[in-house]
């Protein structure tokens, strides 16, 4: 098969990467000259574990391609995947800008049946934007009776373990009208079939819903853990004991249960608010997601309130310590990080901030470049530090040396932002522990 992917980022790349796995012909097109540039030369734009080997390997064996313009391959495609970002626009709606572009590219060049499958998360009801779009760049070439069909395949990958998500998905959720459309998504997620996972037909705006659903179901997770933290704070209780024991209810689950520093990423706030929008448009509030938002922009701050209630006059001349940047382990992605609001309100208030991070560095200089100081390792961060934060628990943060931090840091006191250390690890070497919903872990 002869597929399409428009869109190179993090979802566009890893599909066309596990598509060519499995010997789906795959071109991959971005307008961004420079990026396919560099995958041409074999660099790879992200961190993803695994997917500089993958993209490698399919290259090699001649099945996957890069180019800069639909227009160049759209005639030996049979299925179209849209997989270009979907930003939120300044009222919180998702920015269906460059979906548009793209249906807008498809409808001027085809010349064949050809499928175009939205993989871009869209608000539900988009499917009926892009098929207005191809059908009036079809009419203004007059050749409306090109035949082509819609369908949405929005992606549940997380970034950090996206290529097994996409190689072993729990579920692939496809919206679709026709029997010939449905038969060419079969025929392609045919090779994961073999491995017994669960591949959903639906109408399209089903389809578009369930992402919204599945994503705002994650974001509630978690800013409810959040938010019984935040109490068990104030009651004495601890949130690692409570959610233990409640996951341990095979009708709750433990996943999604961890209390921290606040969700970031691209995809939970930009779709929670997103969601909250179409609730809007409907008038049908929203209001279970709409507190679920609110409770997380609190919890972004909530570090850098344990920072500054450590000393008194708050953090202004303070040396403090960051472990970790990125949204989430794994991944060098920083949008909408909570590490980004630490920063910016630790900055506001005078503090010096010195950070680092396995990966994401060089997104970190290419956002805020030098206001902040980057360490070379995780030890030399704290050297002179007043205090310490974890925002990221990466690995190699698990398990530190405290004998070590002990030693470097002129302060003694760590802002385990999720919680992942123990009180009786740091007590020995004169360190004091402020965990989210973990009362007793302050004392020393
Ligand atoms: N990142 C994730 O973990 C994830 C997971 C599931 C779903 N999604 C959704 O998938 C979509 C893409 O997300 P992403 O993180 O891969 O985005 P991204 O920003 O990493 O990549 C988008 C790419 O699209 C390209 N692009 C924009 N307009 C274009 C056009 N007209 N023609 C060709 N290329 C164009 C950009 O240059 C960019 O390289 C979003 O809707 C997102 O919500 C993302």
């Amino acid at each position: 098969m002869n597929v399409a992917i428009v869109g190179t980022g993090y979802v566009g790349l890893v599909s066309g990467a596990c598509f060519s796995e499995v010997g789906v012909n795959v071109t991959c097109v971005d307008i961004d000259r420079n990026k396919i540039e560099r995958l041409r030369q074999g660099e790879i734009p992200i961190y993803e574990p695994g997917l500089s080997e993958l993209v490698s390997r399919n290259v090699a064996a001649g099945r996957l391609h890069f180019a800069t313009s639909l227009q160049e391959v759209l005639d030996n495609v049979e299925i179209v995947f849209c997989a270009v970002g979907t930003p939120p626009g300044e009222d919180g709606s998702a920015d269906l800008s460059h979906v548009l572009a793209v249906a807008s590219e498809f409808g001027s060049n085809i010349k064949k049946y050809t499928l175009f499958v939205t993989k871009s998360t869209v608000p539900v009801g988009t499917h009926k934007l892009v098929r207005a779009t191809v059908e009036a760049e079809l009419k203004k070439r007059g050749e409306e009776n090109i035949p082509f069909e819609v369908a949405s395949n929005p992606e549940f990958l997380k970034e950090g373990a996206a290529i097994k998500d996409f190689m072993s998905p729990d579920r692939v959720v496809i919206g679709i009208e026709s029997e010939r459309g449905r038969k060419l998504m079969e025929k392609l997620y045919r090779p994961f079939l073999l491995n017994n996972f669960r591949v959903m037909f639906m109408d399209l705006p089903s389809a578009e819903m369930t992402k919204y659903a599945a994503n705002a179901m994650l974001a509630t997770r978690i800013s409810f853990m959040n938010e019984i933290a935040n109490l068990c704070e104030k009651v004495g209780a601890d949130v690692n004991s409570v959610r233990t024991a409640m996951g341990a209810d095979v009708r709750i689950g433990g996943k999604f249960l961890y209390a921290g520093c606040g969700y970031g990423g691209s995809c939970f706030p930009k779709d929670v608010r997103a969601l909250i929008r179409t609730g809007q448009e409907y008038g049908c509030a929203m209001q279970v997601i709409s507190a679920v938002e609110e409770v997380n922009e609190k919890q972004k701050t909530v570090v850098y309130e344990k920072l500054a209630a450590l000393f008194e006059g708050g953090v202004k001349g303070r040396r403090i310590a960051l472990w970790g940047l990125a949204f989430k382990p794994e991944t060098d992605d920083m949008r909408c990080a909570p590490a980004l609001e630490v920063i910016r309100l630790l900055l506001e208030n005078g503090a010096e901030v010195v950070v680092y991070d396995p990966v994401a560095m060089d997104e970190c200089r290419h956002r805020i470049g030098n206001a902040v100081t980057y360490a070379s390792d995780m030890y030399d961060a704290v050297v002179d530090a007043d205090a310490l934060a974890l925002l990221t628990e990466w690995k190699e943060f698990r398990l530190p040396s405290w004998a070590v931090v002990a030693k470097t840091m002129k302060g003694v006191n760590i802002v385990d932002g999720r919680n992942i250390y123990q009180k009786s690890d740091l007590q020995p070497h004169g360190l004091c522990l402020y965990g989210i919903g973990r009362p007793n872990q302050t004392e020393k």
